[in-house]
């Protein structure tokens, strides 16, 4: 494997208009490059994104520290490569160079390995067995952090579950366009707006605005032949205070949140929730999947934060069923595969996310792709989630000759 011959970084612009890091990491005359995002509703054990000084200080940090200590590695060696990040960093969270200088050194440099051995990322990760294409959850309605003036809840989802990652990219565009129509048909005369993912935003109810998805996902359904269904993110953490959830009209104990949502799958078939209760509630957590796991994926994204150790409490209480994996929640490429090795070896599924402040890089799509993860969480339309969407097409081509 070629040794790193430069590594570069610079500040560019997210989705949301922040800036963040991207870094270039150059073997062989091959260039990976990888661009870190960031969350609104980011969970409290996630690691920081950017050091207490930000950006500046983070690109500091990597000039100082990073770049005389990672020149001359073997590329090949990621686990090596990830285990100096952290000696480097020092802290036990990535508190000192961030997260995010962390996740795009450690994905540049797999990208610059894959490309100087002539292979995609998701075969040189994934290997010759990596043929299951993730199945796209698409935010179609969107409130919480991510818009003002919508639903408590964080996302509405499509789940298309059709033969194709192709087909179920275009069902997910389709009921995105159903929904449209008909939140102005409810709300005529009234502005529609888009949140920090492309999903719509609009002063409704959280089980209307449920009603308008699950009617969505019936109508692309009899249009495409496969199954189209509805699933939520909470992100319950951002809207309990106080020993309650406080949604527009009224407030919800834990048992209270529990027979709403064991009522929401019933009704609306919603076939996955992702922090349905407080990041803190583990046991909360045991009780929901207990009651709705074998009609849903319960996630734990805030939960969890991809990280192994909150995972490893998480089997042990039976909380969820699935994991939300998000590499710059916990820094490197090596720590995500780790949590998406216990998920999986737990009989726990996967899901591979963006973050709300994203890029156009598209690495997710094959980190998906290797990891033979369930699915993969990248909004449903706007540049940069169609990247990661469009790389998911790409990929199936390369697998399976296309559609
Ligand atoms: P975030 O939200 O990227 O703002 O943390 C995404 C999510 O909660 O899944
Ligand atoms: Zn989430």
């Amino acid at each position: 494997m070629p040794a790193i011959e430069a590594v570069s970084i610079r500040t560019i612009l997210d989705s949301r208009g922040n800036p963040t890091v991207e870094v270039d990491l150059r073997a062989a005359g091959h260039v990976g490059r990888a661009a870190a995002p960031s969350g609104a509703s980011t969970g409290t054990h996630e690691v920081p994104a950017f050091p207490k000084g930000g950006v500046e200080e983070a690109i500091r940090i990597f000039r100082s520290d990073v770049t005389p200590r990672v020149m001359g590695r073997e590329t090949g060696d990621q686990a090596g490569l990830d285990r100096l990040l952290h000696e480097i960093d020092g802290t036990p969270n990535f508190s000192r160079i961030g997260g995010n200088v962390a996740v795009a050194v450690s994905l540049a440099n797999a990208k610059a390995a894959a490309a100087a051995g002539g292979k995609p990322l998701f075969r040189y990760l994934g290997g010759p067995g990596s043929k299951q294409l993730p199945r796209p959850f698409g935010n179609v309605i969107g409130g919480g952090r991510h818009a003002i003036g919508g639903t408590a809840i964080q996302e509405y989802l499509v789940v298309s579950q059709g033969p194709s990652a192709a087909r179920n990219v275009f069902a997910n565009a389709r009921a995105h366009r159903l929904v449209a129509q008909a939140l102005t048909a409810k709300l005529p005369g009234e502005p529609l707006g888009r949140g920090d993912e492309g999903a719509w935003v609009a002063k409704l109810s959280d089980e209307d605005a449920l009603g308008i998805v699950a009617d969505a996902c019936r109508a692309v359904e009899s249009e495409v032949g496969f199954p189209v269904r509805p699933a939520m993110d909470l992100a319950a953490s951002e809207f309990f205070r106080g020993g309650k959830y406080h949604y527009r009209d009224r407030a919800l104990t834990t048992d209270g949140q529990i027979e709403f949502l064991e009522r929401l799958v019933s009704d609306y078939g919603v076939c996955s929730l992702e922090d349905p209760l407080d990041q803190e509630d583990f046991e909360g957590f045991a009780r929901l999947t207990e009651a709705l796991g074998s009609r849903c994926t319960v996630i734990g994204d805030d939960l969890f934060v991809t990280n192994v150790d909150r995972l490893r409490r998480g089997i042990e209480a039976r909380a969820g069923n699935a994991i939300l994996i998000k590499p710059n929640q916990i820094g490197t490429l090596s720590d995500a595969r780790a949590a998406v090795d216990l998920a999986h070896k737990a009989g726990y599924a996967t899901v591979v996310s963006h973050r709300s402040g994203e890029t156009t890089d598209e690495t997710i799509a094959h980190l998906a792709v290797a990891f033979g993860s369930l699915g993969i969480k990248t909004g449903t339309v706007g540049g940069e989630r169609t990247a990661k969407l469009n790389e998911l097409i790409r990929i199936e081509e390369q697998l399976h000759g296309g559609t």
